[in-house]
């Protein structure tokens, strides 16, 4: 196995790329891949959504893994086949960490995450990195890592805004690096499918988009919601849990559909 490196990013708060990574990683993961989500964020919301009861003043965060240059130290089993680097706020401290480790190279500084991440690579048919909604030395990180990043717009004026710009953003931000990953396409979360808003944004980021939209949408939906305070609910009993999760199955197979389409 040499595992696909994913990102979900846009450089604007709240508009679904934690929930996503995690809903999609966990069907993944369901459906028999072996899934890693590296939860690259102070705010720690992916580890909360996977593992809501782990407590990291007694175990291992990344912050403290990357420090022993051995991530595999704060990972930890979610279920069968899906497993977590976890976070906690001591990842702010990262910027300072890199700096002193490589004072003069900026280069160095901003893949010091994908050479931790090599050796996990081979245990792993996707790794997705959940990364905070600003330009910062994780964001700069999580981009030399992976080889597809997958914007999340939230069918908000703001969010289209902020999207529409992202793209050149990114192709400029990682125009330095080695190896460069490609934009996978663009997904929509989408707040309510009826509102008028949401319906002319949608054609908005058709238009502008194009090919580059994904066919599938993640629908608001207050199962999902929930995830933030219970973590990821799974009864196949209950319809709501099912119905929350298909979103994320189809999206996954969507995802993994274009990767084999790019590499042919
Ligand atoms: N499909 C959905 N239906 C309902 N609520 C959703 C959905 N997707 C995300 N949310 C909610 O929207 C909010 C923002 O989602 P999330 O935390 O995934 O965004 P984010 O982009 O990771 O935020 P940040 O930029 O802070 O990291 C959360 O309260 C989450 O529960
Ligand atoms: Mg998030």
């Amino acid at each position: 196995m040499n595992a696909k490196v994913i990102n979900i990013s846009n450089f604007k708060g709240g508009t679904g790329k934690t929930t996503t990574t995690v809903g999609t990683a966990y069907e993944l993961s369901k459906s028999g891949y072996r899934v890693l989500v590296i939860d690259f964020d102070p705010q720690a919301d992916s580890t909360a959504m996977l593992l809501p009861k782990l407590d990291l003043d007694e175990n291992t965060t990344i912050f403290e893994a990357i420090h022993h240059g051995d991530l595999s130290l704060a990972k930890y089993e979610v279920k069968d086949n899906l497993d977590l680097i976890a976070s906690d706020l001591d990842l702010t401290g990262l910027g300072d960490y890199l700096y002193k480790m490589h004072p003069q190279r900026l280069n160095e500084r901003n893949s010091h995450l994908s050479k931790l991440i090599q050796p996990l690579k081979s245990e792993y048919d996707y790794i997705f990195i959940d990364v905070p909604p600003t330009v910062s030395v994780m964001t700069n990180n999580a981009f030399a890592s992976s080889d597809y990043i997958i914007l999340a717009l939230q069918t908000q004026g703001a969010s289209l805004r902020a999207t529409k710009k992202l793209i050149p953003e990114i192709r400029q931000l990682v125009e330095s690096l080695e190896i460069q990953p490609k934009i996978l396409g663009v997904l929509a979360v989408i707040h309510s499918k009826s509102s008028a808003t949401d319906k002319r944004i949608m054609k908005e980021a058709h238009e502008l988009f194009e090919d580059a939209m994904f066919e599938n949408i993640v629908q608001h939906r207050e199962r999902i919601k929930a995830w933030g305070e219970d973590g990821i609910t799974d009864n196949s009993s209950d319809h709501w849990d099912k119905d929350a999760l298909e979103q994320y199955r189809l999206f996954g197979q969507e995802v993994i559909e274009r990767i084999e389409k790019v590499e042919g």
